[in-house]
């Protein structure tokens, strides 16, 4: 047994075995330009990435990131690594490769080869068997005891004799992942050392990891532009990238500190000063002032002087005036050339906007109940999750729009016993029930008053649940009912999705509950099965019933893992009234203790969008005057009732060249727009006070507003076309974009500033960032209408044509449809 423990010790191997790629690659040893650094142009492996990015932290090497495809003989396979004088494709060449040009990584040791060369080959490959056959998963117990032992002799680095003075070595930083995840498949208990070194290697204070971990949750952006500009990327993050440049330049000891991953610009507070501003310099300079090193650097002012000696030369193609300011930050005027050039664009593209990653992304919306009534909550998060859905499809992530529908409560137990007794020939001579609502209402009523009724509506859960036939089909004539009377509201408000209800999870959850139960994670309580998420919930989940039903948490258990663990999604968003925030909140731990949800390496992150309930102008809970809850349909009925009546008006008052047909069209996109707007362009965290009179007027910031701006500059490129005969496509195909006047240039750099905006919108989940910025992009351009004439300087037209486009793209994405004539 010992002896033959001996022979599969990688180190107690003497000699370099021939590792491939390790020879190939000393023998080709190189030093990086450590002013150059190394270029990474990562790949769809997520984990190899974060690895070698800890491994160039490590080894001092300053890493920039590559975009695009390289054309070269590798395949389309994984990250690889640019690094001046050599290209390295795959993560373990990449790792092998930065290990042994860096300075200060304890690399080269024979032994540390073996156990890399190890991690690959054995470990990671015994972790992929273990999850498909039972054989595999003996191997990996067998891997992982090898580990286990080499720990027993040095627990705090692997390959360091030195137990006093660990240092992290490439095996450690290689093999500490591999072991978090090969450990997925056994119990907190065992192997102890792996478990905490590993930890302690990716977690610990001073990992190398910690640079890492943050990057690739923005999605990928880097430090630095990677020596290209992209303007897609919108000019906040392009004006960062430069500084962080500058940064990591002028100041090489803080480019693998968390705290300076990435300069801090932010847009300048009052338009007289600049564009923006880097409040960097005076962290900076506390950093430097800490390490207590003497510097020529007296003040923070001299910081912000360095940091815009070392801004790179293309950083001259966005930034004009770069000046410092103030105690000691930056102050940048953006390029008039670059406003231009992003004008241009907007004509020839459309806006523009893009994020460094591809996710795919999953939003849990609208979500009503069958049987019941869509209520003004529903329509709070159809409303947003569209919007929101609307955005991450237009930065070009794979979206799906789950419509979560309770379809399987215990409410049905009762429905269908209600509907037997009253219709007892249902099956020959189906009822008509068109008022489910007036049904609901009345089995509720019986529910309630008698408790034999309610023992037999109890019975009804189980055998519905159980497959009865009968149940089976009067519970499907009442979601066919329902789903139908959904679809009208969903079709008003040009709302797209798919639905996977309650029910669809049924099958899903005992499987659920065995895997929980192996891992320890359920307790037993009353005959129910419950559990406890972690000390922050006052509550358990509810996973079994004492009855051996399954409820909502049960549900959304076998949700939430189907979502991350068979769609195989990034983002998991939901989005409901905030008063469920601790059952979700709950179910997001309880994912992360059954080991489903790796945000360790940015690779998933799960949302709750809670918002705030609809108040009545009284401010309180929004109802009828009779006292009962609101009906969606209706309240969408009258504001587009009062938008046709105002159309009417205008029409009849000879302010609107509508006909009554293009009235109607319009009167829709108004009113529908004016609820959805009001919506959007609250907080959702707040709650809000519906008001038709304040939603649908004309001034101020609401859908009929921009709604009229948007018509307005429509009507002034129609008008001079139709009127002035000028050829506004000639004129952007041929001149340039002019931006004389101050309130031109002001709206110039309001249009560039659309995809930061954007991104903003998606990555906090607030729709009422994007009202905000199309609110003040309107403003703009009715302050360079009022200051400039068009018609007379038909030059200006480009500019009013790219506004136009842009109004009508954002009212796109908060799902208003845009018009060009009122
Ligand atoms: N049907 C629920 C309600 O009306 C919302 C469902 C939200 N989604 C979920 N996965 N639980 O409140």
């Amino acid at each position: 047994m010992e002896k033959k423990k001996e022979k599969r010790q990688p180190e107690r191997v003497g000699a370099v075995r021939s590792t491939t790629a390790g020879k190939n690659i000393a023998a080709r040893k190189t030093t990086v330009d450590s002013r150059q650094g190394a270029c990474l142009y990562p790949g769809g492996d997520v984990e190899g990435t974060h690895m070698i990015l800890a491994v160039a932290h490590a080894a001092d090497i300053k890493m920039k990131r590559g975009f695009g495809r390289k054309q070269g003989s590798w395949g389309d396979q994984g990250p690889y690594l640019d690094m001046g004088t050599q290209t390295v494709s795959g993560v373990e060449g990449a790792v092998r490769a930065l290990a042994l040009n860096g300075t200060s990584l304890a690399a080269c040791r024979p032994a540390t080869d073996e156990w890399v060369e190890w991690g690959f080959r054995r470990l990671a490959a015994a972790t992929s068997h273990a999850s498909e056959e039972e054989e595999g998963a003996r191997h990996l117990l067998q891997e992982l005891a090898v580990l286990e032992a080499a720990l027993a002799r040095c627990p705090r680095s692997l390959l360091t004799s030195e137990a006093a003075k660990p240092i992290t070595t490439l095996a450690d930083i290689v093999l500490a992942p591999l072991s978090l995840r090969a450990l997925k498949f056994f119990g907190e208990h065992e192997y102890p050392l792996t478990r905490a070194w590993a930890a302690s290697v990716v977690r610990g204070p001073e990992s190398p990891y910690a640079a890492t971990a943050a990057l690739v949750q923005e999605g990928g952006a880097f430090e630095g532009t990677g020596g290209k500009i992209d303007p897609r990327r919108g000019l906040l993050a392009v004006i960062t990238a430069l500084f962080t440049e500058a940064m990591h330049e002028a100041f090489p000891e803080l480019a693998g500190n968390p705290n300076f991953r990435r300069a801090d610009v932010a847009k300048c507070g009052n338009a007289v000063h600049g564009d923006y501003q880097c409040n960097s310099p005076m962290a900076i300079y506390k950093a430097i002032k800490a390490t207590g090193r003497p510097s020529v650097l007296a003040r923070p002012q001299d910081v912000a002087k360095a940091l815009i000696d070392s801004l790179p030369a293309k950083g001259h193609e966005v930034c004009a005036e770069v000046s410092v300011a103030g105690a000691g930050f930056i102050n940048v005027r953006v390029q008039g050339a670059y406003l231009q050039a992003r004008v241009k664009d907007i004509l020839l593209h459309g806006p523009q906007a893009a994020m460094a990653r591809k996710l795919r992304v999953l939003v849990d919306f609208s979500s009503p109940n069958i049987a019941k009534e869509m209520h003004v909550g529903h329509l709070r998060s159809t409303i947003i999750g569209d919007s929101l859905c609307r955005m991450l499809e237009f930065l070009g992530h794979d979206v799906a729009r789950v419509n979560h529908v309770g379809d399987w409560g215990t409410q049905f137990g009762m429905l269908i016993k209600y509907l037997k007794e009253e219709y007892p020939n249902f099956m020959q001579d189906p009822p008509n029930i068109t008022d489910l609502t007036g049904f609901y209402k009345a089995a509720k009523a019986r529910f309630d008053e008698s408790p034999a009724f309610k023992e037999r509506a109890r019975v009804g859960v189980v055998e519905l649940q159980a497959g009865d036939p009968e149940s089976r089909a009067i519970w499907k004539l009442l979601c066919d009912i329902s789903r139908a009377e959904f679809q009208k509201v969903y079709d008003r408000l040009d709302v797209r999705l798919e639905e996977y209800g309650e029910s669809f999870y049924n099958d899903r959850i005992p499987a659920v509950i065995e895997e929980l139960k192996a891992e320890n994670l359920l307790e037993e309580d009353g005959g129910a099965m419950i559990m406890w998420c972690g000390g922050k919930h006052q509550i358990p989940l509810m996973v079994r019933k004492s009855d051996g039903g399954y409820g909502y948490d049960s549900t959304d258990l076998a949700a939430i893992r189907y979502r991350l663990k068979d769609l195989s999604r990034d983002w998991v968003i939901y989005i409901t009234d905030a008063g469920q925030a601790t059952h979700f909140h709950m179910i997001f731990d309880a994912a992360r203790m059954a080991g489903w949800v790796d945000e360790e390496h940015g690779r998933h992150r799960l949302d709750h969008v809670g918002f705030g309930v609809v108040q009545g102008e009284d401010g309180k809970r929004f109802k009828t005057r009779s006292g009962d809850t609101v009906r969606l349909v209706d309240l969408l009925d009258e504001a587009v009732v009062r938008m046709t009546a105002s159309l009417t008006q205008r029409i009849e008052d000879g302010k609107s060249a509508l006909s009554k047909s293009e009235a109607c069209e319009a009167a829709a996109a108004l009113g529908y727009g004016a609820v959805k707007y009001a919506d959007l362009k609250q907080n959702p965290g707040t709650d809000y006070q519906f008001s038709y009179d304040r939603m649908l007027d004309t001034k101020g910031d609401t859908a009929i507003y921009l709604l009229f701006t948007c018509a307005r500059f429509h009507s002034i490129l129609r008008k001079a076309e139709e009127e002035k005969g000028i050829d506004v496509k000639a004129l952007e195909a041929g001149g340039d974009v002019v931006l004389e006047h101050p309130t031109e240039r002001a709206l110039a750099l309001e249009l560039a500033q659309f995809a930061e905006a954007l991104q903003q919108a998606v990555l906090e989940l607030m729709p009422n960032r994007l009202t905000s910025y199309v609110f003040f992009l309107s403003a703009r351009g009715t302050d360079f209408l009022e200051a400039c004439h068009v018609l007379t300087h038909p030059k200006r037209l480009v500019l009013v044509h790219a506004t136009a486009l842009t109004i009508a793209h954002c009212l796109e994405l908060l799902g208003i449809t845009p018009l060009t004539k009122i």
